[in-house]
């Protein structure tokens, strides 16, 4: 399962692509719309830092709309998904988009029905927002099983996404169930790497280095 950031912090990128374990990077408006750069330029240093794909969502309410973003956006850099969203408008400017040689990915999927629209189309992601299915009182865990398991049936090649994650569990269950990405907040990226052990572990490991030169010292008349 590919590793993901959903993010538009171009400091959280860096440093997680430095850290070796970024596979790519989801954006969306309420993420881009923190950041104070034009969404162009933004786009361009996010695919300036990881090779991997980048998100990059279209806002417009009307197919041609959304054509002409993502004929925009796509031209940015190769590694530029297009993120549609899943309406009857999203689905059919994706549709259109993967005809022109563009990959997308169907964000907003709350049903399984919602992802075998997505894959029909030839997204080349479906995103799956377990963290406010959650929210909303539902299982998204479920969903997301759900899905893995129709796609399989049905041999499609869109990749599932597992977005809106919201905990390290959530991570470690997509893994489980067969998600091929995950994408998530950069707090919870770095939750991936503690567990109270490595600290306990690391810490007795230096004091006993620490004492053991000290010794070597002491009987070298340091
Ligand atoms: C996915 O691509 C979305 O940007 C994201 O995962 C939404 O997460 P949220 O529900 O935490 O806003």
């Amino acid at each position: 399962m590919r590793l993901f950031l959903d993010t538009a912090h171009l400091d959280h990128i860096r440093t997680a692509h430095e850290w070796g374990i970024l596979d790519g990077v989801t954006t969306n408006p309420t993420l881009a719309a923190r950041e104070g750069l034009e969404f162009p330029d933004l786009i361009t240093r996010i695919c300036a830092i990881t090779p991997g794909p980048v998100s990059a969502e279209v806002v417009a309410p009307d197919v041609e709309g959304m054509l002409d973003e993502a004929r925009q956006l796509s031209a940015i850099a190769d590694n530029v998904v297009v993120k549609v969203p899943m309406s009857k408008e999203g689905v059919a400017a994706g549709a259109r988009m993967v005809e022109e040689g563009m990959e997308i990915n169907v964000t907003l999927v709350f049903s399984v029905a919602q992802a075998i629209l997505a894959a029909r189309i030839g997204a080349t992601f479906a995103s799956p927002f377990l963290g406010r299915v959650d929210d909303a009182g539902n299982d998204g865990l479920g969903l997301l099983h759900d899905i893995v398991e129709v796609y399989a049936i049905q041999a499609y090649e869109t990749e599932v996404l597992a977005a809106s994650l919201r905990h390290p569990a959530h991570v470690v269950e997509a893994a489980r169930l067969g998600a091929d990405a995950a994408t998530m907040p950069f707090s919870v990226m770095e939750m991936l790497f503690h567990h109270p052990l490595t600290d306990i572990g690391m810490a007795r490991f230096n004091a006993d280095w620490e004492a053991y030169q000290q010794a070597l010292s002491r009987k070298h008349g340091g």
